[in-house]
């Protein structure tokens, strides 16, 4: 299915043609039963005890080692948790950046924050159908827009309580950027949960590199 290309001037621009996978389906797929939830949740603390060796010392200084976990086999509902800091997200503002068909927006939904803003460089058809359905099941107001991630000035300095992305950085040209405009837009205790690890070599924020 062609996607509607926006004319931002940003490298990754080019008019392409790929298959789009059905919304639904994908938000399926993410689903897992109760008991794998409840196990996962009991397991937290010890899976957090092997990624703690792997964090330097600033680190557990400074952020919330207790929120990086291992990337690979935790069930969706989990990692959101996780990436929400497992508080309630009643009244909080969430950014889902290069949201593609929209399914990862429609998972956050279920938490019921009172905004999610998706966002990707392409307009994908299914976005009506996911702004319609997070309104419909969880009462979630849902801004769609194309834009590349490193230009969000439609969107305030520290308006966002959570920056959250699914299989996005990895994809970024130029992540310095991307993190300096999310950084922008984040409150003073926001998060930026996603699902790749990143590095910053030095500490130095222009030297990130995300593997
Ligand atoms: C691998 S897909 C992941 C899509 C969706 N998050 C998911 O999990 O199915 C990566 C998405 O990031 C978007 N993307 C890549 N670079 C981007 C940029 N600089 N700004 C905005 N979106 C970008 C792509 O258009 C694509 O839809």
């Amino acid at each position: 299915m062609p996607a509607v290309v926006p004319d931002h001037g940003c490298q990754e621009n080019k008019v392409t043609d790929f298959n789009i996978t059905d919304w639904q389906a994908q938000l399926m797929q993410g689903r897992s039963g109760r008991m794998k939830e409840v196990l996962y949740k009991l397991a937290r603390p010890l899976l957090n005890i092997s990624v703690r060796r792997h964090l330097s010392k600033e680190s557990l200084d400074h952020f919330r080692p207790d929120l990086v976990l291992p990337e690979r086999g935790f069930p969706l509902a989990t990692r959101r948790k996780w990436g929400s800091g497992f508080q309630s997200l009643a009244g909080k503002t969430i950014l889902v950046q290069g949201v593609g068909n929209g399914w990862d927006v429609a998972s956050w939904a279920e938490f019921r924050p009172d905004t999610i803003i998706g966002i990707d460089l392409f307009e994908f058809p299914s976005w009506p159908e996911v702004r319609e359905y997070a309104a419909k099941e969880y009462g979630v107001k849902v801004e769609f827009k194309a834009s590349p991630l490193h230009k969000l000035n439609f969107i305030a300095d520290r308006s966002v309580d959570i920056c959250a992305s699914d299989a996005v950085f990895e994809h970024i040209d130029d992540m310095p950027a991307v993190m300096r405009e999310t950084f922008r837009i984040l409150k003073d205790e926001g998060l930026v949960p996603c699902p790749k690890r990143i590095t910053y070599k030095s500490g130095n924020l222009s030297q990130a590199t995300c593997i």
